[in-house]
């Protein structure tokens, strides 16, 4: 038997894969495609306080071996999530976690608390969104990053982990700040900035122009995220994310410093890829002798 059982902050996961905001929708409506056995925990698309439209099509387009998107966080607002998702929440087989979005501090805070309210295990600060104050992404700055999460701890009582972004200049300063601010773990991390265009139209392949980036090329990117932060921050729970496909995948995060593992747009072409991905990670370890996967983590050799 491996141990799959992880701790991120005070929560304890069965698996240390993690179903990815905005991959598995509200989680019970992907309960019918999706295996959510094999999750530690699954988060739910994030929320904002009003309906956000999000953008006009086209939002999400394939790039090489990963994918854009533009989505621009189309959600039904606060209110009506929680009078949806209030009463199944409880029935899944794991637990859900909320996330929040919102152009302000005190937005994110409603939000939290009606996420709380719904019955949410935890809530996900997802803070790459602009800030209403100075338009910019709240993760591209500490200080910002930090007066979000200041304003959820306020709010709730669960527990709360913020979402980073590889576009921050010093992912680390940010980290250290919302640690500071009372989140119990980071996420790291959300998707990086991208564009294509079509060379038969000339036109770009989002209407937004600029989206997110993810799957298998993200990688090496957010694992560096990873890396960086663990070993500046070693008592701060870090959950990679980022181009996850294989249980490889989640080996080199757990190696890198990762408490556990994020697992996104592999779900697009394959809902029930967290069975496989959980499968082959036993594996890895029972090839290897590793009895518990707590002991991959951080566990990278140097070159001498
Ligand atoms: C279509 C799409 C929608 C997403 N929506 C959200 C979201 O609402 N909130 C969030 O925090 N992250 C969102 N993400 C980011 C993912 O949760 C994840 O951080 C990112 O895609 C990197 O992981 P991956 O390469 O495994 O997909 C979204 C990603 C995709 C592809």
């Amino acid at each position: 038997m491996v141990d799959l059982r992880v701790a991120v902050g005070p929560l304890t996961l069965r698996s240390p894969l993690i179903a990815a905001s905005g991959t598995v929708g509200t989680v019970y409506d992907f309960a019918a495609v999706g295996a959510l056995d094999a999750y530690g925990a699954a988060v739910a698309k994030s929320v904002s306080d009003e309906p956000w439209q999000g953008r006009p099509a086209p939002r999400l387009a394939p790039a090489g071996t990963g994918m854009l998107n533009g989505i621009g966080i189309q959600n039904p607002g606060i209110h009506s999530w929680k009078e949806q998702a209030r009463d199944r929440l409880g029935d899944l087989d794991v637990p859900v976690w909320g996330s929040a979005v919102g152009r302000d501090p005190d937005a994110f805070a409603r939000v939290a608390s009606g996420l709380e309210e719904a019955g949410v295990a935890a809530v996900e600060i997802n803070l790459s969104c602009p800030n209403l104050e100075d338009g910019l992404m709240f993760a591209l700055d500490p200080t910002a990053s930090a007066s979000v999460v200041t304003a959820v701890r306020n709010a709730v009582e669960v527990p709360i982990g913020a979402k980073l972004s590889p576009n921050a200049a010093d992912i680390v300063a940010v980290a250290d700040a919302v640690a500071e601010a009372g989140a119990d773990w980071v996420v790291a991390t959300n998707t990086v900035w991208g564009a294509r265009f079509d060379v038969a139209t000339r036109k770009p392949v989002l209407s937004g122009v600029v989206g997110g980036y993810s799957g298998r090329p993200l990688k090496p990117v957010a694992l560096r995220c990873v890396w960086e932060i663990s070993r500046s921050l070693p008592s701060l729970p870090v959950v990679g994310c980022g181009g996850v496909t294989d249980g490889e995948d989640v080996v080199e995060y757990l190696l890198a410093g990762a408490a556990a593992v994020a697992v996104g747009t592999v779900h697009f072409a394959e809902p029930r890829a967290g069975r496989r991905i959980r499968r082959e990670l036993v594996r890895y370890c029972r090839r290897h002798d590793v009895t518990a996967v707590t002991d991959l983590v951080g566990s990278w050799v140097p070159w001498q």
